[in-house]
């Protein structure tokens, strides 16, 4: 540090000696009998006298410089309330608890990730498109598939048999276009014989409800996926019988359909059929 030289020191005491000198002098204004830099126990009331006093005994020592605004504003601002803690505590639950509701149910469903595995191993999604968007086949995504077939069991039907079994025969129900014709697309619909029964139940669901957006909601819906999910927990493998299938179809979407019904009480109509009913009316 440098040295301050002395003069300059002596300099600076003589200016405090001075202002010391004017704010004694202030209190003249007060009293004037006071002289300026005189003793306290100079003339005049008491009190005029203390103040007198007191100023030039204070001036010069050093106070403890005033606290700066934000430290008054800390000290003053309220600390973190009580109820924060349990919030706190109640954290980690609520994490757990968010995390879960990021998971959809769906991929864990044996029921979803079956039927998504069929229509992927069939290959249907490489005609069809992985999202049902439809390509060499037709799309079967946002309503396009159960508009041609309102039962599911006809689109049963038309995936075991194929189109080219059908050709140049309308099938399904009318719809924007008018009623589909086999083959007029250029191109067959190939037929899938060789599928399980529950198979083939699993990819119809999965066209309907996942790709083209069904309402899965009644009762009866709901008791055919319950249904499906069990048998696909179960692994079963029963085969296509197309003849069942057509006694389950309607004539009127179906060619070759009979609508009897099933005859076998062992092996009902699948697909969504509610309490005792075998086949929706044709
Ligand atoms: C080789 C290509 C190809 C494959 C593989 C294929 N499809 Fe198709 N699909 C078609 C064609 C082409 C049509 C239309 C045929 C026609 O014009 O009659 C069609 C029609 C359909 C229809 C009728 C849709 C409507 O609205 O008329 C359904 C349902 C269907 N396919 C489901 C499936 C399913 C399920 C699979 C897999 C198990 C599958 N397809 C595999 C080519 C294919």
């Amino acid at each position: 540090m440098t040295e301050i030289p002395e003069h300059l020191l002596k300099r600076s005491r003589a200016a405090k000696g001075k202002g010391d000198e004017g704010a004694a002098s202030d209190s003249t204004a007060v009293t004037p009998a006071t002289d300026a830099g005189a003793a306290p126990v100079a003339a005049g009331p008491p009190a005029v006298a203390a103040a007198a006093a007191a100023i030039p005994a204070d001036k010069p020592a050093p106070e403890a410089p005033p606290e700066a605004h934000y430290i008054e504003a800390a000290k003053a601002r309220r600390r973190i309330p009580a109820w924060v803690l349990p919030l706190v505590g109640a954290l980690p639950i609520w994490a757990i608890a968010f995390a879960g509701t990021m998971q959809q149910p769906e991929v864990e469903d044996p029921l979803f990730t079956g039927a998504e595995a069929v229509y992927g191993e069939a290959g249907c999604a490489g005609c069809h498109g992985a999202g049902g968007g439809g390509g060499v086949g037709y799309q079967l995504s946002d309503g396009s598939v159960w508009a041609t077939f309102p039962d599911p069991v006809d689109q049963m039907v038309h995936i075991a048999r194929g189109s080219a079994a059908i050709a140049d025969q309308g099938y399904g129900a009318e719809r924007p276009g008018g009623i589909r014709i086999a083959g007029a697309s250029g191109n067959n619909m190939p037929a899938f014989p060789d599928l399980t029964l529950l198979e083939l139940e699993l990819v119809v669901f999965h066209e309907r409800a996942v790709l083209s957006g069904e309402d899965t909601s009644s009762e009866a819906y709901q008791e055919w996926m319950e249904h499906l999910r069990e048998r696909e927990e179960e692994g079963e493998e029963i085969e296509i019988d197309l003849e069942l299938l057509l006694d389950c179809a309607h004539p009127d979407i179906t060619p070759g359909a009979t609508g009897v019904g099933s005859p076998d009480e062992d092996h009902p109509c699948p697909g969504p059929h509610a309490e005792g009913e075998e086949v929706a009316a044709g």
